[in-house]
């Protein structure tokens, strides 16, 4: 009996983690199945500990490659106080949701691509961009150096359209009341507390600066300890879109970008406890700027191609949230963090 409920928890333990063998690359499906006659790594008592202070990482579509890791770095988190602590997280798909009702959502770009003042040709331009470039942003196939030029093409081809359009600044704010951004469940909560115990958000996005500003503003989410690094657009004297800033952050340079921030990250060297939330790889560099030594536990939102990418999310990711819309898991880190700390 005692063999048996011992099997239960190890099939349980397995489910939940996805443990493999060899670090092979296989479905969620094969390693789910495959996982009741593997032993986990990590001892379960161990594991209690941070399930019982976290009950939410125990949710099925949570996978997490080293749990002794996770819970060294919320042990560490929870035993800086609040003047340590940083929040580190991108917009499009990780602040916002990916998918409603089985339909995607728009990005800050795509708000811009349905706002009704622009004509359909553009629309209908930017909608063959996004279905031909995003599949190779996301392509697990690709390294980096071969999307680049494609990436590369697609703000190119994409700035070159929104620079026709006579935009003025005023459109930013009215193109996004008639499409509002889907914000993740739980966002607003989520930054309310951040905010309430001053805890520093940057928000670090190869979107639309333009766009990201109003979408927080209209939803009450713009608060003084928010911070927006991203792509902005500059205006002449008349409020007219005339160029974006010439130093471009994409999806695989945030690295960079974080350099050419120094100034923020320099502020805030006393705080070098950090929760990065990112939905794409490259968002995993966008902590380069904290000083070292630092903490940094990443929670990663995988929303495409699932089985082919989990593998590699659980390498860069120390949590990884298959297709969660919501900011459940994050949030509970932090209460747990902020409640101990
Ligand atoms: P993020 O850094 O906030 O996630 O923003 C990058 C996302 O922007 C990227 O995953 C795809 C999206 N995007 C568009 O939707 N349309 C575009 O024209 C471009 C260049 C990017
Ligand atoms: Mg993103």
């Amino acid at each position: 009996m005692l063999f048996l409920m011992k099997r239960v928890l190890f099939c349980k333990v397995e489910q939940i983690y996805s443990f493999t063998t060899l670090g092979k690359v296989r479905s969620v499906s094969t390693v789910k199945r495959e996982g009741c006659f593997q032993k986990p790594s990590t001892p379960v008592a161990k594991m209690e500990n941070i399930f019982t202070q976290i009950p939410e990482l125990k949710r099925s579509h949570i996978h997490i490659r080293d749990i002794k890791q996770v819970e060294q770095k919320i042990k560490d988190l929870s035993q800086g106080n609040h003047e340590k602590l940083q929040v580190i997280t991108d917009f499009d798909y990780t602040l916002t949701k990916s998918h409603l009702n089985g339909t995607r959502c728009t990005t800050c770009h795509g708000v811009i691509e349905n706002y009704s003042r622009l004509p359909a040709s553009f629309r209908e331009k930017q909608k063959q961009m996004f279905e031909k470039f995003y599949p190779i942003e996301i392509d697990p196939h690709l390294t980096v150096e071969e999307k680049l030029p494609h990436m590369l093409e697609w703000y190119d081809e994409g700035h070159e359209l929104m620079l026709q359009c006579d935009l003025v600044k005023q459109d930013f704010a009215l193109m996004v009341q008639e499409n509002p951004t889907e914000f993740r469940e739980g966002t607003s909560a989520l930054l309310s507390d951040l905010n309430q115990q001053n805890i520093p958000v940057l928000v670090f996005s190869a979107g639309v600066g333009d766009v990201i500003d109003e979408a927080l503003k209209i939803s009450g989410l713009m608060k003084d300890n928010v911070k927006v690094i991203s792509n902005y657009m500059e205006f002449d004297e008349n409020d007219k879109l005339i160029r974006f800033s010439s130093q471009l952050i994409h999806m695989f340079n945030k690295n960079e970008s974080a350099v050419r921030n120094a100034s923020y990250f320099q502020e805030l060297s006393h705080r070098n406890n950090v929760i990065l939330m990112g939905d794409s790889l490259g968002d995993l560099q966008m902590a380069h700027g904290v000083e070292p030594p630092s903490t940094v536990l990443k929670i990663g939102f995988l929303n495409d191609k699932i089985e082919e990418r989990l593998e590699k999310y659980k390498d860069g990711y120390d949590i990884v949230l298959v297709n969660d819309q919501t900011m459940d898991l994050p949030h509970a880190v932090i209460k747990m963090i902020l409640s101990s700390a």
